[in-house]
């Protein structure tokens, strides 16, 4: 197929896109969740810290990689990666700028199809009159997939139509289709945004049901609590926030950047998309869920739903918190709460597909429609286990894998490379080439060694995570002979399935261990699955370069 190469139209419409990648559930539904667990005011420091120390400084080097990539018209990380360093491993850290966009759009996907049964819902009405316990068990009904729904196999109709509709919208482009639904996403998102927040802050105890206002839960989030600053967990769980809200590590900004011209400016590109999403995370997406949940439930049932619900949180709440409001304003509400994850969640979805389309049409020479179609393909086979294995606990693994232990290894790797590889000069320079603003020089400092640095140590941390966040008692029973004690969460503890392990040992009921068993069964498996994913991919890049050897289009 032939066709015109791949551009932005327009200035504007490339900070839309970016910023319509970054801003996603993460802002509206992960944001909040972290922030009620990680204590509220003990997360903000850590939170904001790591957005200067780690975000800023990978958006930079993100952007660049992407249009220094772009300028030797590779569109997805694994050549890009080669073409910074001349060493062939790099080719396959890059792998993991395609995994992680797959993984992730397996399961995201899935959310997003939430989003439009919701509004779906919203509009005829389902959760007029119901009450707390009914609107949750709406969620637990959906998930479930054999309860009784309006549409025969409701999530799996809905999945399929998100599906089709990120297809059709990957085979318009870049600038057709991409661009086009960011210039009308954003907007009318940022708009919902505003009235439900405004209406979220004015909230008053006594009035429609209420029994905080909504600064209540604002000052919750917002009163800094200092000696959180001592504790390593709520440091992981704001880096890693940071990453996913940001897009970080996952090779999606590589890809929108290397669309761009050799002379275009990312240093201005990239400040304007990154502040636009934490505008959209702390400023709105702090101000939608927690002032309404804590108005209505309370800080401590609140945290209670969190630490149950995830992300799962704003659907499982809002509908019937909204139904305070009298049934009218209720559908408003519903419709404009789900309508703006809709937008978040498929400007971040596309996202997702972009670097895949990019690595076929390169590699391959597959046209927009062969490439897209092949993506959604892949999305589909990859995320059904997500939709039928929901309760079995395969959605978190994946989450897991490739949401979050991915983005830290390929943001550590890409910053030795940048930094310590490619060069800091070499890099420096490349940043401000073509800059409309002057970047400062703490920034030079960070990417030369602070964020490679935190980054390792962020990692090692995540693997070696102690049960409770205990350090020196883990460094006791190591000493003592005992072994070290991980963390369920750690990396270690997710590989061996310590938490699972845990509670079949605990119970005695043979049924629920026989549940329990299955449940682990299925988490070996998805690990057993993702890892052939990796593998996979691998071994088409490995194609890639062979033929690209072959053809005589290895240069860099
Ligand atoms: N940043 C997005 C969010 O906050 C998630 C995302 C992941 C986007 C991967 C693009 C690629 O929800």
């Amino acid at each position: 197929m032939n066709q015109k190469k791949e551009a932005w139209g327009t200035r504007v419409g490339l900070i839309l896109a970016m910023a319509g990648n970054a801003v996603g559930f993460g802002n509206f539904l992960r944001f909040p969740v972290q922030a009620i667990q990680n204590g509220g005011g003990a997360f903000i420091i850590p939170y904001l810290v790591s957005f200067v120390m780690l975000g800023l400084p990978l958006l930079f080097i993100e952007w660049s990689i992407g249009r220094y990539g772009g300028t030797f018209g590779y569109h997805s990380t694994p050549f890009m990666m080669q073409s910074m360093d001349r060493r062939r491993l790099w080719k396959y850290v890059g792998v993991f700028g395609l995994f992680s966009n797959i993984g992730i759009a397996a399961y995201y996907c899935y959310m997003e199809s939430w989003t439009l049964a919701y509004i779906f819902h919203s509009v005829i009405g389902t959760f007029t009159g119901m009450d707390q316990q009914q609107v949750v068990q709406v969620f637990s009904d959906y998930v479930s997939l054999d309860k009784a729904t309006l549409i025969p196999f409701e999530p799996i109709v809905f999945f399929l139509l998100c599906l089709i509709l990120n297809i059709y919208i990957l085979s318009r482009g870049l600038s057709g289709g991409v661009e086009k639904v960011a210039k009308i996403g954003m907007p009318m998102l940022i708009g919902f945004g505003l009235i439900l927040a405004i209406r979220a802050i004015t909230l008053q105890s006594g009035h429609d049901g209420a029994i905080n206002g909504g600064s209540v839960g604002l000052n919750f989030l917002w009163t800094p609590q200092f000696d959180s600053v001592y504790n390593p967990k709520v440091w992981f769980a704001a880096a890693s926030q940071v990453f996913f809200t940001l897009s970080l590590g996952m090779g999606s900004i590589h890809a929108y950047s290397s669309y761009l011209r050799k002379k275009d400016d990312i240093a201005l590109n990239a400040m304007s998309a990154g502040w636009m999403n934490e505008f959209v995370e702390v400023v709105l997406g702090g101000a939608i869920i927690i002032p309404i949940a804590v108005g209505y439930l309370g800080i401590e049932k609140v945290t209670e739903l969190a630490g149950l619900g995830g992300l799962g949180l704003g659907f499982k709440t809002l509908p019937f918190l909204f139904n305070q409001w009298g049934s009218a304003l209720a559908t408003v509400a519903g419709v404009m709460w789900f309508g703006l994850l809709f937008f978040a969640g498929i400007t971040s979805s596309l996202a997702m597909g972009v670097p895949v389309q990019g690595f076929l049409q390169d590699e391959f020479k597959w046209g927009r429609n062969k490439s897209a179609i092949a993506f959604g393909v892949i999305i589909l086979l990859l995320g059904l286990p997500t939709v039928l294995f929901f309760n079995q606990g395969v959605f978190d693994e994946y989450d897991y894998w490739t949401g979050s232990f991915a983005l830290f290894v390929f943001a550590a790797a890409e910053a030795i490379l940048f930094a310590w590889f490619f060069g800091i000069k070499k890099g420096w320079r490349e940043i401000n080439a073509g800059a409309d603003i002057k970047v400062s020089n703490f920034f030079k400092i960070m990417i030369a060694y602070v964020t490679p640095v935190l980054l390792i140590i962020v990692f090692l941390g995540a693997v070696f995570t102690p049960t409770h966040n205990d350090w020196v008692g883990a460094f006791n029973s190591l000493m003592a002979g005992n072994g070290w004690l991980f963390d369920h969460g750690s990396l270690v503890g997710k590989m061996l399935n310590t938490e699972l392990k845990e509670q079949i040992a605990a119970a005695t009921d043979p049924v629920v261990i026989a549940d329990l068993k299955y449940k682990m069964l299925l988490a070996n498996l998805t690990k057993l699955l993702l890892l052939g994913l990796f593998v996979s991919i691998s071994l088409v890049v490995r194609k890639a370069f062979y033929k690209r050897k072959k053809e005589g289009r290895w240069e860099s």
